[in-house]
């Protein structure tokens, strides 16, 4: 298995099956540093650079919760608009990193463009991660996603998922991908406009993906062990901003998880997953029950990110 000291975290299409393993075994390691609400000092002599270029409540601050339950420092921005990249001199991502690699040991990056984090990794000396580039791929969310499933069901081999939202969305992305490792057969379910492309439909099945494609979650929940869900009513994710209008659509019946489809419908044992933040795809009386895991979910972020940091950094082999 390569090393990850070092290492990009750029997309989960560049990961083996055994390098899931691995990162969910040193996730299991650490998990009790998060548990126990202590910091320690592995990451004591390291920082991490945050460049954040558009909006983030958990990707960023899972990162910064992660170096700081690591004993590690944390600078950066969160608004690219007060840096040089965000005024009159539109300061390019090559400039901007290599003063950025500077300032620290490793590099978080959220941007607008597809493909930002990678051209960073392309100047950077040190890892770079990707927080999420336009609509491309959320690696450190899936990762997180797969570690609560595996933590929830004892296993991801064999399990049957459905992925419900719109499919240009950067974790359906790196979900295809990283599902093309296990044995879990998908159905996604999407509007017309926002269903899988036809480039990564190709992808898929160049994977060996096992997945089909319904038009209504009432067609495909039954069978379902994992309900991954994103909003169909969302912001632009090419924008570095999208302010929400005055009129916004409510999502339909056929995107919707509600508590009575899950009563009457769902397997008794399947588990819900939202990444955050939801529109109304997921109302709020389906938290308190047995099938929400999204706040699980939470936990688990903060825990991947401590596990990826002490990993590039060369602090857990
Ligand atoms: N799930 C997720 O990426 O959330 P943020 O946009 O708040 O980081």
């Amino acid at each position: 298995m390569r090393s990850f000291a070092g290492r990009d975290i750029l997309s989960l299409k560049e990961f083996e099956r055994n390098e899931f393993f691995h990162v969910f075994d040193v996730a299991q390691q650490l998990e009790p540093i998060a548990r126990s609400r202590k910091n320690v000092d592995l990451l004591k002599e390291k920082t991490l650079v945050t460049a954040f270029y558009q909006p983030s409540t958990r990707t960023r601050l899972a990162h910064e919760a992660a170096m700081h339950r690591l004993g590690g420092h944390v600078t950066g921005f969160s608004d690219a608009k007060m840096t040089r990249a965000g005024d009159f001199y539109q300061e390019s991502i090559k400039d901007t990193v290599k003063m950025l690699e500077y300032y620290g040991d490793v590099i978080v990056m959220r941007h607008f463009q597809q493909g930002a984090p990678h051209e960073a990794a392309r100047w950077a000396s040190i890892p770079v991660i990707n927080g999420g580039d336009g609509w491309g791929e959320h690696p450190t969310q899936i990762l997180t996603d797969l570690y609560t499933v595996l933590r929830e069901k004892g296993r991801i081999d064999g399990l049957k998922w459905l992925a419900v939202g719109d499919m240009r969305m950067r974790t359906m992305h790196s979900l295809g991908y990283a599902l093309s490792q296990f044995d879990c057969p998908i159905t996604f379910v999407a509007p017309p406009d926002m269903s899988l492309t036809d480039d990564f439909k190709a992808e898929l099945k160049q994977l060996s993906v096992n997945f089909k494609e319904a038009d209504h979650v009432e067609q495909a929940i039954a069978d379902a062990d994992v309900i991954l869900v994103e909003p169909v009513v969302q912001p632009d994710y090419t924008k570095s901003r999208d302010e929400r209008g005055k009129e916004v659509g409510m999502t339909p019946a056929n995107y919707k998880i509600t508590r009575e489809l899950l009563e009457t419908k769902a397997k008794s044992d399947a588990i819900l997953l939202h990444s955050l933040p939801r529109m109304d795809e997921i109302p709020t009386d389906v938290d308190i029950t047995r099938w929400s895991r999204y706040w699980q979910e939470a936990f688990n972020g903060v825990v991947m990110r401590m596990t990826l940091l002490a990993l590039v950094l060369g602090a857990m082999e």
